[in-house]
C-alpha cells in the first residue's frame, strides 16, 4: 500500500570540493526504482502551480538543482509540505500521490527522475477520482 510514509527525503551523496560540489545518483542504489525518464521545468513564473495530478505506478526523485519551491503531497488520507531548496536532497514519491508544486524561487528549477516512460495513462488528472481509488486501496 503506498501511504506517505512511503516518501521521504533522500540525503544523497556529495562530493564537497573546492572547485565545486558534486553530487551523483544511481538507480535502485540511491533511489528505490530505476531511473526510465528524466524532465525538468524551469522558466516557472513566480506564483504559478504544477503538478496537480498523482501516477498510478510511476516512481518520481524531485530535486531543486537550482532555487526552491514547496512540494505538498497527499495520499487521500494525510497531506505534507516539503521545501526543496538544495540540490543534494531528493523528493521520493511512491505512486498514488497526489502532488502539487508551488511557491517557486524565481530561476528555479525542477528536475524530477523517473521510473517510466511518459505516458497519459498513468495520470490521475482529477483529485476526486484519485481520492476514490487511494481510499478504495485502503479498505
Ligand atoms: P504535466 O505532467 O501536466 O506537467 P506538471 O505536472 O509539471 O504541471 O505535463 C505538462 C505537459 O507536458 C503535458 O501536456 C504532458 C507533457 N509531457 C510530456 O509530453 N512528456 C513528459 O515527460 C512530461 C512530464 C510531460
Amino acid at each position: 500500500m503506498y501511504t506517505l510514509e512511503k516518501c521521504r527525503l533522500v540525503d544523497l551523496p556529495k562530493i564537497t570540493d573546492p572547485r565545486g560540489n558534486l553530487t551523483f545518483i544511481e538507480g535502485s542504489n540511491h533511489i528505490p526504482f530505476e531511473i526510465k525518464r528524466i524532465y525538468y521545468t524551469y522558466d516557472v513564473p513566480g506564483g504559478s502551480d504544477r503538478g496537480a495530478h498523482a501516477h498510478k505506478k510511476m516512481h518520481s526523485l524531485m530535486i531543486a538543482m537550482s532555487g526552491s519551491f514547496d512540494v505538498v503531497l497527499d495520499d487521500g488520507i494525510t497531506k505534507k509540505r516539503f521545501h526543496l531548496n538544495r540540490s543534494y536532497f531528493g523528493l521520493y514519491i511512491c505512486p498514488m500521490m497526489w502532488r502539487y508544486l508551488d511557491n517557486f524561487s524565481s530561476g528555479s528549477v525542477c528536475l524530477v527522475l523517473a521510473s517510466s516512460l511518459y505516458d497519459a495513462e498513468d495520470y490521475y488528472r482529477d483529485y476526486e477520482a484519485f481520492l476514490n481509488d487511494a481510499r478504495k486501496t485502503r479498505k
